[in-house]
């Protein structure tokens, strides 16, 4: 085994909020680390939040703030957040750090002297609407693999191929797209960086192990098998984006951009470097050089699994770092059964959790589920309830509260050794405990806590059956015997307890007055006969059922109040830049009567409407308000405002000829600015 061990969670996307999905990795990485650190293994957790590329950049243009200033901002966030869910991380770092410009520059510089970085130009979707080349994730269409329809132009949610998005059949851009309009992007050349990925195959099938070889990766199989067919078909990795791009920019090639997911992985690196910087500690130990010394541990959702376990582990080989030991891929988190939904109040924000709930809760809720496989992760929230309720409210901390309360408030609180009778138990349970270190590394939390609970079962077993209690009085030495069998369970349930819940441990040590927090090894030495043990404080306490209906409708408002924030970037509205009136006048704004709106075969969003300008004459619009408005009859008659110098713009379904003015931030959401139909007239114009 590697003298040290580094893992990371994957890098979360500094444009917004954190939410349960992310929560679901970041408390299983954060249990195997302080599992790991329990268990006596040198563990350093490096993270960091990843604040490049084109969504953050449209982000902060639409909010009128600089990119800087909205990462700084959601990198406050996502730390409160992350401290009050109590992950234990070494460092929380950014991609957008100096440490994470010199390693991204000495990985591009050092890959481009072996010949690992190729150019060629490249064919690349531009938008004539938004006059901009149009970045993977702002080009729609149909998977040219599974067919499914609307995925992003870089690789496809629904079945995990990745492509260049001018694979992508029926293309579209997303940015007009969302504003209602239907757009096929044209193609412009430009050149490109290239990772030639095939040159690193042998080491890439070395490094994931053929089947049932020992490659020294720990990989699940079914994942291996998947990467094993990606790798018969490696394409060249396109590293580069234009300008204007939020980012680094590549040495040499003035005007190009590191893509994100290039240095992305790199602040894993970078979060290092800085961490050993601060701490006085040996980088290189960690990522210059081999896997016998050094054990690197990602964990990461299904989504991402192409880009660390493909282009990563080929770009540390080709410039000379640590390659991973372990890629651990958890599935996708479901609510209730179904993927979370905004609407159904089960997108639930991180922050809105902990508003109503003690992080500890969840923590155990994903940990009590989690093993080590890739299978999606339901978090029913009822279920929840229950679970916390009968395992560590009525198992575990019922057991310690009753054997504290009764030997405290009875028999001064003194303990004894423990009885004959209760020594086969207690074994059993000490064995089992010796297992648990070792289910916490492979990721199976769900076996490790089941350890747990069956250790507080068979404890609440026992001091059922001796009654205790009724012994006070005849004989008390006894009782306290029996009470003290419930006392040293306690600290076992503890011990497996504490990388879920950390306080449970903290507690433990000041109701038991311990001299250290309880872990694995001295979880299972014995209190000597006549220790005194302190008050007891509540360890957890039951939920009420209730507060998940107060959750759901929290978040329902969350949506309202953060308008989408972390999925449409383009729609965040803030205070645009002040302006002159001269500024405004070139805007032609017209009273336009609505003649008619019907709506458009095949488009769930358009409204074709006619509208009469009066002296202007008659114009057709194509408005995204249907979702608002359905085809409403009650249209027509209406006085709109109606943009008419705008330039014509040619769409799938027609020409539109003008815009018609709106309210509201979502196309579902949203209400037609109109004007007094007896005091307008069509036509006249609007100042
Ligand atoms: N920034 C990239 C990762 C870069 S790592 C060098 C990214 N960010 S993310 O914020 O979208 O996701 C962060 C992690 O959370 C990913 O591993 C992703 O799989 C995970 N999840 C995000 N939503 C999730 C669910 N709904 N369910 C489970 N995991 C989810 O990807
Ligand atoms: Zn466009």
């Amino acid at each position: 085994m590697a003298p040290r061990v580094l893992v990371t969670a994957a890098l979360p996307y500094a444009n917004g909020s954190i939410h349960l999905g992310h929560m679901l990795e970041f408390v299983q990485t954060d249990v195997y680390v302080r599992a790991r650190k329990l268990a006596g293994d040198d563990v350093i957790f490096m993270w960091a939040d990843d604040t490049h590329g084109t969504p953050i950049q449209l982000r902060a243009m639409r909010e009128g703030i600089s990119p800087e200033a909205l990462i700084e901002r959601a990198y406050q966030e996502h730390v409160e957040v992350f401290d009050d869910f109590a992950i234990g991380y070494d460092i929380f770092h950014s991609t957008h750090s100096p440490e994470n410009r010199k390693h991204a520059e000495h990985i591009f510089n050092t890959m481009d002297a072996k010949g690992d970085i190729s150019s060629r130009s490249v064919a690349q979707f531009y938008c004539p609407v938004d006059t901009m080349f149009l970045p993977d994730r702002f080009v729609k269409g149909t998977c040219p693999k599974c067919d499914a329809a609307d995925q992003y132009g870089d690789n496809c949610e629904s079945c995990g191929t990745t492509y260049e998005p001018t694979e992508l059949k029926t293309p579209y851009c997303a940015v007009c797209h969302d504003k209602g309009t239907h757009t096929v992007p044209e193609v412009r050349d430009s050149e490109h960086l290239f990772v030639p990925l095939d040159r690193h195959k042998e080491f890439l099938l070395g490094w994931l192990g053929e089947e049932g070889a020992t490659s020294g990766t720990a990989i699940q199989a079914s994942v291996r098998n998947y990467l094993l067919n990606w790798v018969e078909d490696l394409k060249d990795w396109d590293i580069s984006r234009e300008a204007p791009y939020f980012g680094f920019e590549i040495p040499g090639h003035p005007g190009k951009f590191f893509y994100v997911w290039f240095d992305a992985p790199i602040g894993y690196i970078a979060a290092t470097d800085k961490w050993c910087a601060d701490n006085g500690k040996d980088f290189d130990a960690y990522w210059k050089t081999d896997r016998s010394q050094a054990e690197i541990v990602h964990v990461i959702g299904k989504d991402i699994v192409y880009f660390h376990a493909l282009f990563w582990p080929a770009m540390l080989h080709a410039a000379g770092y640590t390659t991973p030991s372990r890629i651990q891929v958890h599935g996708w988190l479901t609510v209730n059964g179904e993927k979370m939904s905004k609407s159904r109040g089960t997108f639930i924000l991180a922050r809105t959790y902990l508003e109503h709930l003690p992080p500890e809760y969840l923590r155990y809720y994903f940990a009590a589920k989690l093993s080590s496989s890739q299978d999606d992760f339901n978090l029913d929230l009822e279920d929840f309830v229950a679970r916390v309720n009968a395992d560590l409210v009525n198992k575990a901390a019922n057991l310690a509260s009753r054997c504290t309360k009764f030997l405290t408030g009875k028999l001064d609180g003194a303990v004894a050794e423990i009885p004959e009778d209760a020594r086969a138990m207690l074994e059993e349970a000490e064995a089992k405990l010796a297992k648990v270190p070792g289910l916490y590394r492979e990721f199976e939390s769900a076996s490790a806590l089941r350890v747990a609970m069956e250790i507080a079962e068979a404890a609440n077993v026992y001091l059922t059956e001796q009654e205790p209690w009724k012994l006070v009085k005849s004989d008390p030495e006894r009782a306290r015997a029996i009470l003290s069998v419930g006392i040293h369970a306690s600290k076992l349930v503890a011990a497996v307890l504490s990388p879920v819940i950390p306080s449970w441990g903290e507690k433990l040590q000041r109701i038991f007055q311990l001299d250290a927090p309880v872990n694995f090894e001295n979880a299972k030495d014995r209190l000597p006969a006549g220790h005194v043990l302190g008050t007891y404080e509540a360890l957890a306490e039951r939920i009420d059922a209730k507060v998940i209906e107060t959750i759901m409708e929290a978040s329902k408002e969350d949506l309202q109040a953060t308008s989408a924030a972390s999925q449409h970037d383009y729609e965040v509205p803030g205070l645009a830049d002040e302006i002159k009136i001269d500024a405004f006048l070139p805007m032609d704004l017209r009273v336009g009567e609505v003649l008619t709106a019907e709506a458009v075969e095949g488009s769930d969003k358009l409204l074709k409407f006619t509208v009469n300008l009066g002296p202007l004459g008659t114009r057709t619009i194509f408005s995204g308000i249907k979702p608002s408005y359905g085809e409403d009859a009650s249209l027509v008659g209406r006085h709109v405002v109606v943009l008419a110098n705008l330039k014509p713009r040619k769409m799938r379904f027609g020409v539109s000829e003008g815009m018609i003015l709106a309210s509201g931030a979502a196309d579902d959401d949203c209400t037609l600015l109109e004007l007094d139909v007896e005091r307008s007239k069509p036509g006249e114009r609007i100042t």
